[in-house]
């Protein structure tokens, strides 16, 4: 596979507050996933993509977004083969601008490979299990292995000094993750450019 075939991966940082932990596991988790010559990867912050809270007239299943943010957004995600979503725990759930921006695009998520990096006191496993379903709906293959980052890790990274390095099975569970999303990134890049 030539690098422009390789399938294209966005890891999106799902956390926009000031004094974010997010960007930390997601330059991490980038790091390692560059290492890799079978897919390529790119930061999506969204930050940089600013939508207010969805005010669309119609869902966006039956009819193209109004809002300038909205469609640079789809416009990014239609570039990518696939996503790893970096998330927080907000009350059980996931952040309310990560939600927001899964329902600011449609046709663009469908078909493609969905990872998760979660953080927090369980892993944000109970956010990551939302964000299935949210993704399900949308049309995407959300996959198996995903890195939870949990209590002891969290605030060893975030307040106690520590690295990722310190704690080796966070890197195990990303390579775990990687493989899924490279295998189901590629036969479903196939599919959708075949069907
Ligand atoms: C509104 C709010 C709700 C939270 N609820 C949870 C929670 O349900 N579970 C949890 O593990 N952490 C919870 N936390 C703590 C977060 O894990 C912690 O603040 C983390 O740094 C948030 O990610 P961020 O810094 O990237 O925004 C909550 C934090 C906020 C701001």
């Amino acid at each position: 596979m030539t690098q422009q075939q390789q399938p294209r991966i966005g890891i999106v940082i799902g956390s926009t507050r000031e004094g974010r932990f997010g960007e930390k596991p997601a330059q991490w988790i980038h790091e390692i996933a560059r290492q890799r010559t079978d897919l390529c990867f790119e930061l999506i912050d969204l930050r940089d993509h600013p939508l207010p809270f969805f005010n669309e007239p119609m869902p966006l299943s039956y009819a193209p977004a109004k809002n300038e943010a909205a469609r640079r957004w789809a416009d990014k995600l239609a570039t990518t083969d696939g996503l790893i979503v970096v998330t927080p725990e907000y009350n059980h759930g996931p952040s309310a601008v990560l939600k927001n921006a899964f329902d600011y695009a449609c046709k663009e998520f469908t078909r493609k490979p969905i990872g998760f990096v979660g953080y927090g006191g369980v892993g944000a496993a109970r956010a990551v299990e939302q964000l299935r379903l949210v993704a399900t709906e949308l049309q995407m293959a959300p996959v198996r292995n995903a890195v939870h980052i949990g209590m002891v890790e969290f605030l060893g990274i975030w307040q106690q000094g520590k690295s990722f390095d310190d704690f080796p099975h966070l890197a195990q569970a990303a390579n775990g993750l990687l493989d899924d999303m490279a295998w189901w990134a590629k036969a479903l890049k196939t599919a959708r450019e075949t069907a």
